[in-house]
């Protein structure tokens, strides 16, 4: 098993519900297998300023329920740098970590995947995106949690819209990818969902109030996924108010809160699975890999594929869309 003894666990970037459950499923497996696991606090930063704390069973026992990370996180602009770097590795040898398993989105596997390069460490990284962008993977840790928050807020804001006969633009997350906008909408029951992936195709605004998407409804809910290609929510209602002035338009930006809460039981699963798959990879020799999840089996994405490809939107979900939305 190329001589690793010991693994550190790291979660880097925005959080997402299941990271918890991905950090036990990790710690567990790799106990489990013989090997000493380590802690890293806050990502990248608290492998190169030694914030390490060794992990027993009991560090990860009732967490599988908690949002959040319990190693806190954040996006380590140090790390950018070749020094940065030196120093994690210098960090690594000096606790006797061989291997790490990283816990992220697209910034925190490009970080892994040149600090692999670099210094020949193996690393298995996992999905911990609430954005679901990730190439090779069907699905992230913490998507379905998102997907279901965004589903439980548009049910309340619809009953407001539907009182006051008003047009709702509902801004969601996704950094520059429509999924949580897509399949929330559809989820939701709402009349359309503008995201990136078409906005540079067609203009989606036009298109709906020309496909006359309240002809038979007096209230309606539109889905944004934030991004400067959409303009956002905000920037959804203010062309509203110039071209179509006769619309009552409300804006409604869901934030933060999409990060929070319990993880779902598809999100538990998916966490506990990837974890302890990520724990076998290393034992089989793997790295500079991404665990991915594709037709319920697990798969072992190169990093190289996971960050570099765009992952594509399903366009039959917009037919669906369009279609469920008279
Ligand atoms: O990548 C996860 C995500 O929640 C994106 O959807 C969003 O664009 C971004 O993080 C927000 O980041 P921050 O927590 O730094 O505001």
């Amino acid at each position: 098993m190329a001589g690793i003894n010991c693994i550190g666990i790291l979660t880097s970037g925005g959080d997402a519900p299941g990271m918890n459950a991905a950090i036990r499923a990790v710690t567990r497996a790799a106990i489990y297998g013989g090997l000493r696991v380590k802690g890293i606090y806050r990502g990248y930063r608290g492998l190169i300023t030694g914030e390490i704390v060794e992990f027993k069973t009991q560090n990860v026992s009732n967490i599988i329920q908690a949002g959040g990370t319990i190693l806190k996180t954040a996006r380590c602009k140090e790390f950018q740098t070749p020094e940065g770097r030196k120093q994690a590795y210098e960090m690594m040898q000096k606790e006797g970590i061989d291997a790490l398993v990283v816990i992220g989105g697209d910034g925190s596997l490009t970080g892994a995947r040149v600090f692999a390069t670099e210094f020949n460490i193996p690393i298995v990284g996992l999905p911990g995106t609430i954005d679901n962008d990730l190439y090779g993977t069907d699905r992230t840790i913490g998507y379905d949690t998102a997907l279901n928050t965004i589903m439980e807020c548009v049910d309340k804001i619809r009953d407001t819209a539907t009182s006051h006969e008003r047009l709702f633009f509902i801004e969601v997350m996704g950094r520059d990818a429509g999924f949580l906008a897509l399949n929330g909408a559809i989820a939701s029951g709402a009349e359309a969902a503008i995201i990136p992936e078409i906005s540079t195709e067609v203009d989606q605004l036009s298109e709906l109030i020309s496909n006359g998407f309240r002809k038979s409804k007096n209230s309606s809910i539109v889905l944004v996924a934030e991004s400067p290609v959409t303009g956002g929510a905000m920037g959804m209602a203010e062309r509203v108010k110039n071209e179509f002035p006769q619309y009552d338009v409300r804006v409604s930006i869901l934030g933060h809160l999409q990060r929070g809460g319990s993880p779902t039981a598809a999100d538990r699963i998916l966490a506990s699975r990837m974890g302890a798959a990520a724990i076998e990879a290393l034992l089989e020799d793997q790295r500079n890999v991404m665990i991915g999840i594709r037709n319920d089996e697990i798969v072992y994405v190169p990093f190289s594929k996971a960050i570099k490809n765009d992952k594509p939107i399903k366009r039959e979900l917009l037919t669906t869309l369009r279609t469920l939305s008279i």
